[in-house]
């Protein structure tokens, strides 16, 4: 740790550092080190060698790609070597102006050349495979290894559903597609829940979770994890005819039956590149997978062909970067959460980080076995994880020994909110307070709940404001929200006549509602929004949900013998009953549809994206509309997408519905075909 002014030792230090944290990451698939940080301690080793040239030493992890055959799969040689882009750390535009003035300086072009075409997609955080189809059949797929040699992982990769076993329209004798490999963030949450109510261990992140599940030796544990692919590029090819460019090249490969991501678009020069950074940077968070950066490519083939390699990677490509979802921090303390359910979550108190875009200082830590099983004590360096709308959470601890002794955390036998006994099911994993709607906490939670966006969306109803209510004694249950007058909310402490005024008016709007926000509101344990429109519109009815039976609610689709156990206690219980009755009394109301498929189906089957803002309806509404009436929204215009409907300032997505072909609408449109 002395050893910075030395910088023989130093160095030493770094490469068995680095070496160690390479052996976990890619043979052991444990990676122990946000990447950020071994980005670090790479560049400061890359730096010490730099200035002392005689340090470098033929084993340095600087000097080789790095990846160790694991015993148990066959070893593939490519045919043509796997080779990786260089990488623009630097966030910010001047990543992409620098990649675009280096291209034309390569390429010999004065200032008053037109601008180079670019095809820019995205970086995706899996890992690389290499497809080899001959005649058209999917005989091999390989890892990308040390990039000369990798692993036949054919039997895991087979029960992957979205690769084609045989490709559509194409019998050239060799066909290699690459791509990546990764795991959607809702396949990994669950993969995760179901890890956590096994009380087993969790995976840190879907790219870890990926690697594993194609290393898997058991091809049967392999297909029970979620994986989906894309494929960015070409390996060997005989016999196919290639395409001028890059873009064209993806979308043959996508009329060939393999997923490509509709995320991706073709740019003019540097000032198309920033725009498609700033453009996905902004929507990272709510793509459906995680992403590191983005990938520029030179559009026409020819180019690349000229610009060629240096040192093992293509001076036609780059990926730019983001800020990395990782992140290591101090763990300052462990304080104690009480949710809508009652459920105890120790949530980790932490020394602030940027991780993900955002400054962080509380993260999960999901509940005290996995806590456990983490090893996690307060004052430990911890890695943070940040990715989409999910809450940050502690993934792991680093390894180092402690210098004094921690006691390790303990669960409170006491609600630190309401003093009710906390109770742990039989053999369950959860601590749980049993005060109920007793405790304030549970209260706030459960009218914050009701007030959300996605339920009630009662706006102006925080948690600042519920706090007030609760604690202040004035509401002690859903119902009550809608005895509040003007007078009670405008003697509020720092309560403005004006904010009154339309919290009311919000109450009042909200009582117009629908079946699915209203029940999805209630905060039935197991009960989410998309089992809430389920029920809606399975039942038609508040009444023939309330009356279902267990087996009645099981031929729901979607809903299994938790949940429907669940509903069905729930209905049980007097005091809900009242709860359900008492807001049907204060004026709630939606229009009651008769069962399944009753209502006009006129969207039926049909896949509908948005994108832009829509002059009247919001995101949610449009959806609401479009799934009331048979429709599917996805996040991406693909050629599956029948409809996109455009508002003003609509991207990217706009510009692959036309490239595509697909047929586009304004909101207007949307409530034509809805009407009809
Ligand atoms: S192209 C010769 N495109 O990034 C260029 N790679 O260092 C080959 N990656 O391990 C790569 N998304 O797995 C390319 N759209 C994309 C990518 C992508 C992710 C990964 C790839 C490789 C690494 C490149």
């Amino acid at each position: 740790m002395f050893s910075e002014l030395n910088p023989a030792v130093r160095a030493a230090e770094l490469r068995e550092l680095l070496q160690h944290h390479a052996h976990l990451y890619y043979t052991l698939d444990a990676p122990a080190l946000p990447d950020a940080e071994y980005d670090r301690l790479f560049a400061e080793l890359q730096s010490i060698e730099t200035a002392h040239p005689a340090l470098l030493t033929v084993d340095s992890p600087t000097q080789r790609v790095l990846g160790k055959l694991l015993p148990g799969f066959a070893q593939v040689r490519h045919a043509l070597p796997m080779l990786s882009i260089r990488t623009e750390t630097d966030t910010e535009p001047s990543g992409a102006l620098n990649f675009d003035a280096r291209v034309r300086r390569e390429l010999e072009l004065g200032d008053a050349a037109a601008p180079v075409e670019y095809s820019a997609e995205l970086k995706f955080d899996g890992l690389a495979i290499n497809l080899r189809y001959e005649q058209g059949l999917l005989v091999q797929a390989a890892t990308r290894g040390d990039g000369e040699s990798g692993e036949d992982v054919t039997q895991n990769i087979r029960t992957i559903a979205q690769i084609p076993l045989r490709l559509k329209g194409v019998s050239a004798a060799v066909l290699e597609l690459r791509g990546e490999v990764y795991m959607r963030r809702d396949d990994f949450e669950a993969l995760n829940e179901r890890q956590r109510e096994a009380n087993e261990k969790t995976f840190v992140n879907p790219r870890n979770a990926a690697a594993g599940a194609v290393r898997q030796l058991d091809p049967a544990i392999a297909a029970k994890r979620p994986l989906s692919f894309f494929a960015y590029g070409l390996g060997d090819v005989q016999g196919w005819p290639r395409p001028d460019t890059h873009s064209g090249l993806l979308d043959a490969v996508a009329a060939m039956g393999l997923p490509v991501c509709a995320d991706r678009a073709v740019v003019q020069g540097a000032a198309g590149l920033v725009r498609f950074h700033q453009e996905i940077g902004a929507r990272r968070d709510s793509l459906p997978f995680d992403i590191d950066g983005v990938v520029y490519k030179v559009n026409s083939l020819a180019l690349q062909q000229r610009l060629g390699f240096v040192s093992r990677e293509p001076r036609w490509a780059v990926a730019h970067k983001y800020p990395a979802q990782e992140q290591l921090t101090r763990l300052n303390g462990i304080d104690i959460q009480v949710g809508r359910t009652g459920k105890l979550t120790p949530v980790a108190k932490l020394a602030p980080v940027f991780v993900g875009g955002t400054t962080v200082s509380n993260a999960t830590l999901h509940n005290l076995f996995e806590l456990r099983r983490k090893g996690v004590r307060v004052g430990d360096q911890v890695i943070v994880r940040r990715a989409g709308d999910v809450i940050p959470e502690v993934v792991a601890r680093l390894p180092e020994p402690r210098l004094s002794y921690v006691p390790n955390f303990a669960m409170p036998r006491q609600c630190p909110v309401c003093g009710s006994a906390v109770l742990r099911e039989q053999g369950g994993i959860e601590h749980r307070c049993s005060g109920g709607l007793f405790c304030p906490a549970q209260r706030k939670q459960a009218l914050l709940h009701f007030a959300g966006r996605r339920a009630l969306d009662i706006e102006g109803l925080g948690d600042k404001l519920v706090d007030q209510l609760v604690d202040a004694g004035i509401v002690t249950s859903l119902p009550g929200l809608y005895q509040l007058d003007l007078e009670r909310l405008a003697g509020l402490d720092r309560m403005a006549e004006k904010s009154a005024q339309n919290i009311i008016e919000a109450l009042h709007k909200s009582k117009q509602t629908t079946l699915a926000r209203f029940l999805f509101g209630l905060g039935i344990r197991q009960v989410g929004e998309a089992t809430a429109k389920a029920l809606a519109r399975h039942f038609g009815q508040l009444e023939l949900v309330m009356a279902a039976s267990v087996d009645e609610l099981l031929a729901v689709r979607d809903v299994g013998p938790i949940v429907a156990q669940s509903i069905h206690d729930f209905f049980a219980q007097p005091h809900n009953r009242e709860v359900v009755e008492q807001l049907r009394a204060a004026g709630l109301h939606w229009e009651e549809a008769a069962a399944t498929g009753q209502g006009p189906q006129p969207l039926a089957g049909k896949t509908l994206v948005l994108t832009g803002s829509l002059p009247t309806l919001s995101r949610d509404a449009a959806k609401d509309l479009i799934e009331a009436a048979g429709g599917k929204v996805s996040g991406s215009v693909s050629k599956k997408t029948d409809f996109v409907v455009a508002g003003t300032e609509a991207g990217s997505k706009l510009d692959k519905a036309r490239e595509l072909g697909i047929a586009l609408l304004d909101e207007a449109g949307l409530l034509l075909l809805l009407s009809q």
